[in-house]
């Protein structure tokens, strides 16, 4: 069997959690590949709402493994948090969770380093989620890091000390006022909790599970925008949020893998700081805010809100090899009389379909083509045939432009919200 990838094409918060939630029942193994509790992926099922941070979203189905992959950087605090309040929902957590020996460890001095180096930036600052995710990767490629495997090592204290020490003096450099005490202690007690947990080589478990046939599907975290080598450097994660990812974050070698879902919002989100060439200041991007309830699943924060980009999603679809594509919350532009979609980019007094290594220079202006919107709300809908005409023109529209067939259409947040196209 191949693996299959389901990534985000955009800024992150394009509805992942709920896609892999929705998909899987169809698989037999969910596996996050990088990325670590700056993400936020949000479920909703039988009224309920959740929102997971380094947990697969494969978690609430039985009979279904779920995989943390050696690229995912871990918070033990988070990860406690996360088990004890699905375990307060009945979800068998220990059952269904295995955990690579590779991945690496956040520790709390990492989350101070990552808030340092933010606040000495100033107004250049990236608008982290101030995890700590930056900081742990520049340890794991400067050969410092802690990982999974050595915390039932005799000299995971003394190493722990060790780095601990390093980054204090690094501390030093910054401004930066802390009380470290009760961020290690809470940190202590959840590494404890992490040692009941099955930990294991992933790369090995991910090829036999491929080899016996089973279906495994890796979910991605952030998004194609974001990522480290061609996303809007400098305003991206430190991992690589694109299907190359897999092989790397799991293990899997390039031939293994398969479909690669890609999925994107019917408009554009972005949430801290990076340039966003179709982003709306005007009342138009706060319609969208609301509707869409476009408020950051991981820090509360307002996302930044505008047109969808076809420059910027062809970037992605040619990156990561899509094979096909889901479009989520199509409802949300109910009722706007016009959808604008950028079609291509003004770049130094030239008109340009693709992105510019230079984001931010000030020329880059986006081009729009003007379509008609809809005004029926699509959340009740249960077929393609119940389909506006309008959204099904823009359906086709983008299909043409993108050159990939949209497979499924989101309408809601809730799982049964969800429409499988042929
Ligand atoms: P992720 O990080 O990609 O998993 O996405 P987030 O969970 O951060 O953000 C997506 C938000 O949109 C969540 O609040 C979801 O519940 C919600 N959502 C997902 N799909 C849809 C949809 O089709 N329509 C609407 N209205 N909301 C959706
Ligand atoms: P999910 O998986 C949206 C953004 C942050 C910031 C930049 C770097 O929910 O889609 P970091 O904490 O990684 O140092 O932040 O990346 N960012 C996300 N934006 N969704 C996410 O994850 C994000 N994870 C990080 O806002 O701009
Ligand atoms: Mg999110």
């Amino acid at each position: 069997m191949k693996l299959d990838v389901l990534l985000g094409l955009q800024w992150g918060d394009e509805g992942k959690g709920k896609l892999v939630d929705v998909l899987t029942p169809d698989y037999d193994v969910i596996a996050r590949f990088q990325g670590g509790p700056n993400a936020g992926h949000t479920l909703e099922f039988n009224g309920i709402k959740h929102v997971l941070h380094t947990i697969p979203s494969g978690i609430f189905r039985e009979n279904v493994v779920n995989v943390v992959g050696n690229g995912v950087v871990i918070d033990p605090v988070i990860f406690k948090k996360e088990i004890e309040a699905l375990t307060k929902l009945g979800v068998d957590v220990s059952s269904r969770l295995l955990i690579s020996k590779k991945a690496h460890l956040i520790l709390p001095t990492h989350r101070l380093l990552d808030q340092a180096s933010e606040q000495s930036k100033g107004t250049n600052k990236i608008g982290s989620t101030l995890k700590g995710i930056g900081p742990t990767y520049m340890d794991k490629t400067g050969r410092n890091g802690l990982r999974i495997g050595d915390i039932h090592s005799d000299s995971f204290e003394n190493r722990y000390n060790n780095l601990v020490a390093k980054h204090k003096k690094m501390l030093a450099h910054y401004d930066l006022q802390y009380n470290l005490d009760e961020m290690e202690s809470d940190w202590l007690d959840a590494i404890k909790s992490l040692k009941k947990l099955k930990a294991i080589d992933s790369e090995r478990y991910v090829n036999q599970m491929l080899r016996d046939g089973k279906k495994v599907l890796a979910e991605g975290a952030q998004g194609t925008l974001l990522d480290i080598d061609f996303g809007s450097y400098p305003f991206v994660t430190s991992s690589n949020t694109v299907s190359a990812g897999t092989c790397t974050g799991l293990g899997v070698a390039p031939q293994s893998v398969g479909n690669v879902l890609g999925i994107f919002k019917a408009y554009c989100t972005r949430v801290g700081s990076g340039p966003f060439p179709t982003e709306l200041f005007n009342g138009t991007g706060e319609e969208m805010r609301v509707a869409g309830n476009e408020f950051g699943a991981t820090t509360g924060r307002p996302r930044r809100c505008g047109w969808l980009d076809l420059p910027a999603l062809k970037y992605s679809i040619m990156i990561n090899g899509v094979t096909s594509l889901a479009m989520m919350k199509a409802d949300v532009l109910s009722g706007f009389e016009t959808i604008r979609v950028c079609v291509h980019y003004e770049y130094q007094g030239e008109r340009i379909d693709h992105l510019p290594f230079d984001m931010e220079d000030p020329s880059l202006k986006p081009i729009y083509t003007d379509l008609k919107g809809w005004s029926e709300d699509l959340t009740g809908m249960t077929a393609e045939s119940d389909f506006p005409e309008s959204l099904n023109d823009y359906i086709k529209f983008l299909e043409a432009e993108l050159a990939t067939p949209i497979s499924i259409i989101s309408i809601g947040p809730d799982r049964t919200q969800t429409i499988n196209r042929n």
